[in-house]
Parts: C-alpha cells; sequence; structure tokens
C-alpha cells in the first residue's frame, strides 16, 4: 500500500486554477508525477523557465530532420533506428518502392504512421489500401509486405515485447476521439486473390531479438482464403480523429492519447480550435516531463508553439528538460491570430530513457537549443 504524500496548498501570488487566471505578466510551469494524471505544482515565474542564455550537456533537446534520411533497402529493418529503449524502437523508413521480401515482426506489435505516399497493404488478414495520415496497428507475428508505385515515408513505432491498446476514455467514453467502428482491417478480395502464388517463390524476413531470420517459401505464404477472431490489423486516419478540447481549459497532451502500449502512449494532435475564454491559456504550459521521454513527430500543418520546424522532423525532449512554447509563440500566451490549429503531429512518450540511433545523430539539427533561447 502506498501513495502521494498529500498535499494541497496556495503559496504567495498564485491562481487557484491551472493554466488559466495567471497573475499579471508571470509565466507558468508545472511540475507533475506520472505524467499529467499525478501530484502536481504548477509555478508562477516572472521570466518564461526557457530563457536561458546557455545550455550544455547530455539533458539538451534535440531535433532530427528524418526527411534528409536516405532511402535504404525495401525492407523495415533497413528504416533508420531514431530512438530506441527497451519498449520502444522508433524509426524512420523511406521505401523507395514495392518490398520484394515479406516482414514479421517477432519482438512486437508495429505501429505504422504513414507520413507520405499511398499503397498497398497486403498482409496474413487480406488487402488494405493505406494513404498518408494512416496509423497501421500490425499485431506482432503478422506477415506482410507492401505495394507501391511512388515512395512512401514511414514512422515505424514497434511496442517491444508488447501489445498496442486503446486507452481508457473515462469520462467521455468509448466512442470519443474516434469510434471504434472508424478502425478498417484488411479485407480477403480481389486484389488480395490476386497475388496469390503457388509457384513464385517468396521470402520472409522475421525479426526476433533485433536480430533477421529469412524463411524462404516456394509459393506466396500470404495465401489465406479467409480468417475469423478478435485480432487483426487495423487502420485508422488522423483526419477521422475528433479531438477533446474545452474552451476554457487547456487540455494536456494525454487528452490526445491514441494508442497505449507497455510504458509508453502514443498521442495524436489533430486540428481544433483555440480556447475562447480569456483567462485560459491558449498554448501549451511550460513543463518539465518529469517521469517521461517526449517524442514529437511533425506530420503536417502550421506547428503553433514552434519555430523552424517542417513536416518529416522530429524533436525529442528528455524527462527533466523544462520546455514550452517558442519565444514567438509566446507572443500568443492569451491571444491567437486565428482561430484553431491546423497542426498533424504523433506524440510519443516513454516511461524510460531513449537513446538516439546513429541514423537520427546524422540528420540532427544542432540550433534546435538555441530556439528558445533568450535574445541577449
Ligand atoms: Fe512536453
Amino acid at each position: 500500500m502506498k501513495r502521494y504524500i498529500p498535499v494541497s496548498r496556495v503559496e504567495g501570488t498564485a491562481s487557484r486554477q491551472a493554466h488559466c487566471d495567471l497573475p499579471e505578466g508571470t509565466y507558468e510551469r508545472e511540475m507533475s508525477k506520472e505524467g499529467f494524471f499525478g501530484p502536481a505544482a504548477f509555478f508562477h515565474h516572472r521570466h518564461p523557465p526557457t530563457g536561458w542564455t546557455e545550455f550544455t550537456g547530455p539533458l539538451r533537446p534535440r531535433a532530427f530532420d528524418l526527411a534528409k534520411l536516405p532511402a535504404e533497402g525495401h525492407g523495415p529493418w533497413s528504416a533508420a533506428e531514431v530512438l530506441v529503449n527497451g519498449h520502444c524502437r522508433i524509426r524512420y523508413w523511406r521505401l523507395p518502392g514495392s518490398m520484394t521480401r515479406l516482414a514479421r515482426n517477432a519482438d512486437g506489435d508495429e505501429l505504422l504512421f504513414i507520413h507520405a505516399g499511398a499503397g498497398d497493404l497486403y498482409c496474413d488478414f487480406g488487402h488494405l489500401a493505406i494513404e498518408a495520415g494512416d496509423y497501421v496497428v500490425l499485431p506482432r507475428g503478422t506477415m506482410w509486405r507492401i505495394d507501391c508505385a511512388a515512395a512512401m515515408d514511414v514512422l515505424l513505432v514497434e511496442a517491444t515485447n508488447s501489445s498496442y491498446q486503446l486507452p481508457d476514455k473515462g469520462l467521455v467514453g468509448n466512442h470519443a476521439i474516434f469510434d471504434p467502428a472508424m478502425l478498417d482491417t484488411p479485407r480477403i478480395d480481389a486484389d488480395f486473390i490476386a497475388q496469390q502464388s503457388d509457384s513464385t517463390r517468396w521470402q520472409v524476413e522475421v525479426k526476433r531479438r533485433n536480430s533477421l531470420s529469412v524463411i524462404t517459401y516456394p509459393f506466396n505464404p500470404l495465401d489465406a482464403v479467409g480468417w475469423h477472431g478478435e485480432l487483426a490489423v487495423v487502420r485508422v486516419n488522423v483526419r477521422d480523429l475528433r479531438p477533446l478540447m474545452s474552451h476554457r481549459y487547456h487540455l494536456p497532451p494525454s487528452a490526445h492519447t491514441t494508442f497505449v502500449a507497455d510504458r509508453f502512449v502514443v498521442c495524436t494532435f489533430a486540428p481544433r480550435p483555440f480556447e475562447s475564454d480569456p483567462g485560459a491559456l491558449k498554448v501549451p504550459f511550460f513543463h518539465n516531463n518529469d517521469d517521461y521521454d517526449e517524442v514529437l513527430f511533425y506530420h503536417a500543418g502550421e506547428f503553433f508553439s514552434r519555430d523552424n520546424i517542417h513536416p518529416g522532423m522530429m524533436t525529442f525532449h528528455p524527462g527533466g528538460f523544462t520546455h514550452g512554447p517558442h519565444p514567438k509563440a509566446l507572443t500568443r500566451m492569451f491571444q491567437q491570430s486565428k482561430p484553431a490549429t491546423d497542426e498533424f503531429a504523433v506524440m510519443i512518450d516513454t516511461r524510460d530513457a531513449l537513446d538516439a540511433g546513429a541514423g537520427a545523430e546524422a540528420v540532427e539539427w544542432h540550433g534546435y537549443v538555441d530556439s528558445w533561447r533568450a535574445r541577449p
């Protein structure tokens, strides 16, 4: 039995409502446990907490321009490793054309996020046309390949040794954000039957413990004529998400949780109106995300809290690094110039520290830490 030490205080000049009605001329910073779910404190600072003039050491925030990675090989296992820990493996895959072998991940469920391009997924469960903005969850063990006429860019997120599940939607119920009925599954259709072959040699690259084994068949093993069950590849597109928002309260990123796995979550920022209440904060609050490493992949739109970030980039804020809006965004803390955000971004928050892979380091933008720097 254990519980957090109970404290509930208001000290000095302070607002009693988080993210609202800040004392004149102050900047709010949240320090919290369990992401945004545990006990928290809200400080009212006289300076932006990101107003540093110099920042050195391994805690510095990092940004990677994944759109600059080279296309290497036709399979997912040659994709560049970007950020990795024991529970989550994030890769970026620049697929130049159709896969020439089947893939099977025996290490965990794989989440594909299609950043650019379109194609056809063929897998144990059948055929599914896929396009930019799709999340595709491939249960561990699924055999699959992608056919594409042109190049595709795909963010791969492996739930190492675990499974993707949906978050508990709590007060808003199961059909909020996206209705489970919006999930598409592959079909045993004419295209799927047409790709079956009794005489074409196919190889499967199986990944287990991050090593590859190759299984050769004298036929196409995607030869199911049907299936039934409660487990399948599923797809939902980010344009079909209906994000939660409150006109009077800036909701934390956890309100946008899309998938959960062991020791990490995947959230989606989708277009939503800005808060309209005069006292409500209209930009993300400063915080340290002390219990999580925080990764953001920018898919489309204009990123309202960040300067110099374009689609295809990924930022990495290690737990303990205080961050918040960039100086330009901060000027719009209580008054936005447009009625709504138009950004789509994928956030991956991990409970354990992530390490950057060599592929990511090759496309790092070293000036990112300075993008908050106070003007001298
Ligand atoms: Fe954050």
